[in-house]
């Protein structure tokens, strides 16, 4: 955790324990006691719901074998927002933004309770084709994974195969267009049919962000997408993201406090696997209601 990064102390409000259930007073006129649409009620501080969201969770459970690593968080992501998932190591962020589009169902140990819907449909149901689903809700690692494939064929192989390019033009254009967006063309332009495990590590994460993008997915989960990268790479990465958030929605985990301040709009607290508060960005860094999320923000954790 990068303790040095505090945004600031909330002094002078009222503040609650870990396991008291009611929200504080606040000053944005949070009820007293959350309640989602359906009028159940919930803990989590703050504002997780949305009208007309692009993806709600809704009492979301993962078990890994006999192991809970999260507990019922309910979390809606609205269109064209960024969205940043904090908290310290272990909390659950990366579980749950993999729940967001099923990367869970290939870890065999795991299962996860709950529901959870892309407008409106639930993406748990039977009938969903998963590889159609990632392509709808695509996902960057927090370790870049690039497959054993030249450059080239790492950022067409989406396209390919949801059949995005007619031809070839078409396809360079895709693959040329996706690299020039994640900050990697001008490094790459001249080894595009070398191996993309063969870059270096940020440049792993770049191309591995060059092909999520590839599908124009309409939400893209980034998990710890700059953690690799040096600081002219994470500004250019940065600057993506506003320029998508423009057509597509985002939800990314950061560890960097100033990124999320930077980037998103809205700001999700975990801890242990809960999710404690949720609210705009300038809130949770200014006015945070929750005394773990300012003992976070401020540094002040562990
Ligand atoms: N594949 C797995 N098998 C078993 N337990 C897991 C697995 N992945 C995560 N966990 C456990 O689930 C909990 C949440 O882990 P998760 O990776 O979601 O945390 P995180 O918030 O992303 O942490 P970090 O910031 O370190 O990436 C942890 O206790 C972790 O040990
Ligand atoms: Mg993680």
């Amino acid at each position: 955790m990068e303790n040095s990064e505090g945004m600031g102390s909330a002094k002078n409000i009222p503040r609650r324990s870990f396991t008291d259930t009611r929200a504080v007073g606040s000053r944005s006129g949070t009820e007293a006691l959350q309640r989602d649409p359906d009028g159940r009620s919930q803990k989590t501080i703050g504002s997780p719901f949305v009208e007309q969201a692009k993806m709600s969770a809704r009492d979301i459970n993962v078990f890994y074998g006999d192991k809970q690593a999260i507990t019922d968080i309910s979390l809606d992501i609205a269109r064209n927002e960024v969205l940043a998932m904090i908290g310290p190591s272990g909390c659950g962020k990366s579980t749950f933004l993999r729940a967001l589009n099923r990367m869970n169902d290939i870890i065999p140990a795991c299962r996860v309770e709950g529901k959870i819907t892309l407008d409106g449909e639930d993406i748990y149901r039977k009938e969903q084709d998963t590889v159609l689903l990632r392509a709808r809700v695509g996902m960057v690692f927090q370790k870049p994974n690039p497959f054993p494939k030249s450059i080239y064929e790492n950022v067409a192989y989406g396209p390919k195969i949801h059949g995005l390019a007619q031809n070839k033009a078409t396809m360079d254009e895709i693959v040329e267009n996706s690299l020039r967006r994640a900050s990697l063309f001008d490094e790459v332009k001249d080894q595009l049919d070398k191996p993309g495990t063969g870059l270096s590590g940020g440049q792993q994460q770049r191309l591995c962000i060059a092909r999520a993008i590839a599908v124009s997915p309409e939400i893209i989960l980034m998990d710890e997408p700059c953690s690799a990268l040096d600081p002219i790479a994470t500004a250019r990465i940065e600057e993506l993201m506003h320029e998508l958030k423009e057509n597509y929605t985002i939800a990314i985990v950061t560890h960097s406090m100033q990124q999320a301040a930077r980037v998103s709009q809205r700001t999700a607290y975990f801890h242990l696997g809960e999710l404690i508060e949720v609210g705009e960005t300038k809130e949770i860094f200014t006015f945070p209601q929750h005394q773990l999320t300012e003992n976070y923000i401020t540094g002040r954790f562990g």
